[in-house]
């Protein structure tokens, strides 16, 4: 029986860092991986393929929407979302391959099979075939993510009531694609098919979408997305969905009205948050226990009550976010090594990869309020800026939220071209300690998207704001 230093369950971006960096510090380590393929939901069937298709469908709303504009002609365009999907197939499989790399160059070991514990020190693989085998390790990692949250009345049958797995495979653009939840994966998976032709309905059950963002940001993504075809439907519970041939019926009732709703679709898209995965995991024989809504609890060190198992990314809390999960396992990895690693959960960013980008870190205007701190607001719109009118992007702002007294940048809020990437900026400020004047006092090439956060936060430094 082969025994390790470390045994990583679960190969997403979580499990696959925390090997690597195991491997760095000279651990002998192995990782055990229940699909053929390495990389977890987020190379397989989350990140990666979304923004493959969220990128090959913006191409297409900008041929039909804005070349002309530009001065372009374009005769005879249509979509082969045949090909589109392949093209994504390929995406995924180069990066799965990056990843086999990787697990060789740094000689981790890879079972694949599904892995179980038999007892805190032993874990046993079951292979596809039905054969398995026992490695013994003196540390656990438990990465093995999340799945898709169901919803009571609704039946996912994986043709016509879908989830985010199958909506990145679908094998025609729907004409009508219902949507439950107005988060994340509603609003990227919705952009897809919507700037490809389909009508989006969505059906939230909060007042506004991406609830877990600052406020102001939903409003605008909202206005942003109705542009290309999406209905609203706030305040909506839903009760039942059905699926009949070709059709799908929606069943909703209104929060305050309590007014009925039907909506006939012919796909619909359940994407209502995410439950950690940890079924047959055997963690009731190793004695580790989960908190409610079945997450792993863990102490600080990302350990589990049993020592030596430790449990990082989507199946513990947090923000259930591959970055998030990435720096979850870096940090268990070095801690095993005995070094003293540190996460600053607060600045984490958060992306919503929709035409126009959003993007946060830190502290939101509703979160400062509830803490009675007080806070200035320096915000910049990019219809004032000269790179988005140059690329036709003018949509958005960028609001900096920061200390009344000392200045600090406490939160920063993003909606525009490209702020996926502007945020990072923020990050660093804010890991820094920066104040809004730092970052005013900062030259930014122009004409850059960038240049919005400067003058977000020359805004919120006494009112000097330059281009508006
Ligand atoms: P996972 O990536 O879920 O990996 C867990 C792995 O463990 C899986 O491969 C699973 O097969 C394996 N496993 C489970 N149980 C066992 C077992 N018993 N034995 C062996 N193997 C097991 N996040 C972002 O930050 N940015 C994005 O743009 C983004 N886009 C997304 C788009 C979609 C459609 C979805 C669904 C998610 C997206 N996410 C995104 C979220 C991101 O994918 C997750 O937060 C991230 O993958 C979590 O990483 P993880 O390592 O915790 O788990
Ligand atoms: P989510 O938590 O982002 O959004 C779920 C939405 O569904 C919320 O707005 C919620 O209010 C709503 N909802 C809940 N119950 C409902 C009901 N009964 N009826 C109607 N609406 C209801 O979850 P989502 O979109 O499923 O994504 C799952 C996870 O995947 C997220 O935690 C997210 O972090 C991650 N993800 C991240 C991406 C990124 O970073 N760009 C992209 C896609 C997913």
């Amino acid at each position: 029986m082969s025994t390790y230093d470390a045994i990583v369950i679960g190969s997403g971006p979580g499990g696959y860092v925390a090997a690597i960096r195991l491997a760095q510090l000279g651990k002998k380590t192995a990782i055990i991986e229940r699909y053929t393929a390495l990389g977890g939901t987020c190379l397989n069937v989350g990140c990666i393929p979304s923004k493959a298709l969220l990128d090959s469908s913006e191409h297409y709303h900008q041929a039909t929407h804005t070349f002309e504009t530009h001065g372009i002609q374009v005769k005879g365009l249509s979509v082969d979302l045949k090909k589109m999907i392949q093209r994504k197939n390929d995406v995924v499989a180069q990066t799965v391959d990056g990843i086999n790399y990787l697990m060789k160059k740094n000689k981790i070991d890879v079972y694949h099979g599904h892995g179980s514990f038999t007892d805190p020190n032993t874990i046993k693989v079951t292979k596809e075939d039905g054969s398995t085998l026992e490695l013994k390790t003196n540390n656990t990692i438990i990465a093995t993510g999340s799945k898709p949250s169901p919803l009571k009345g609704v039946t996912i049958d994986k043709k016509r009531i879908i989830t985010s797995t199958e909506a990145l495979k679908l094998e025609e653009i729907p004409k009508h694609l219902l949507i439950i939840g107005g988060g994340v994966i509603g609003l990227e998976l919705g952009s897809v098919y919507a700037r490809l032709g389909a009508k989006v309905s969505v059906v939230e059950y909060l007042d506004t979408i991406i609830p877990s963002m600052d406020r102001s940001l939903g409003k605008e993504l909202q206005k942003s997305l109705q542009k290309i075809g999406f209905t609203f439907y706030l305040q909506h519970s839903v009760n039942s969905v059905e699926a009949k041939g070709k059709e799908v019926l929606l069943k909703a009732t209104a929060g305050k009205a309590g007014k009925e709703l039907e909506l006939t679709g012919d796909y619909c898209l359940l994407a209502v948050g995410r439950i950690p995965y940890t079924e047959n995991l055997g963690l009731e024989k190793a004695g580790v226990l989960s908190e409610e809504r079945g997450r792993i609890a863990v102490s600080e060190q990302m350990e589990t009550n049993v020592k030596g198992i430790y449990a990082i990314g989507d199946v513990v809390k947090g923000a259930m976010l591959a970055h998030k999960a990435e720096e979850e396992g870096m940090f268990v990895a070095e801690h095993i090594a005995g070094q003293k690693p540190h996460i600053n959960y607060l600045l984490i960013p958060g992306v919503v990869y929709t035409w126009t980008e959003v993007a946060a870190v830190g502290y939101t205007e509703e979160e400062l309020k509830k803490m009675n701190r007080t806070y200035k607001t320096g915000s910049f719109p990019f219809k004032a800026s000269g790179r988005a009118r140059a690329s036709m992007d003018t949509d958005g702002f960028i609001k900096v939220l920061a200390d009344s007294v000392t200045d600090e940048i406490l939160g920063v809020h993003m909606i525009g071209p490209r702020v996926a990437d502007v945020i990072a900026e923020a990050v660093v400020a804010m890991e820094f300690r920066a104040s809004a004047e730092d970052i005013a006092r900062i030259s930014h090439a122009h004409p850059t998207y960038t240049e919005s956060f400067k003058e977000a936060c020359l805004a919120a430094t006494a009112n000097r704001s330059v281009h508006i």
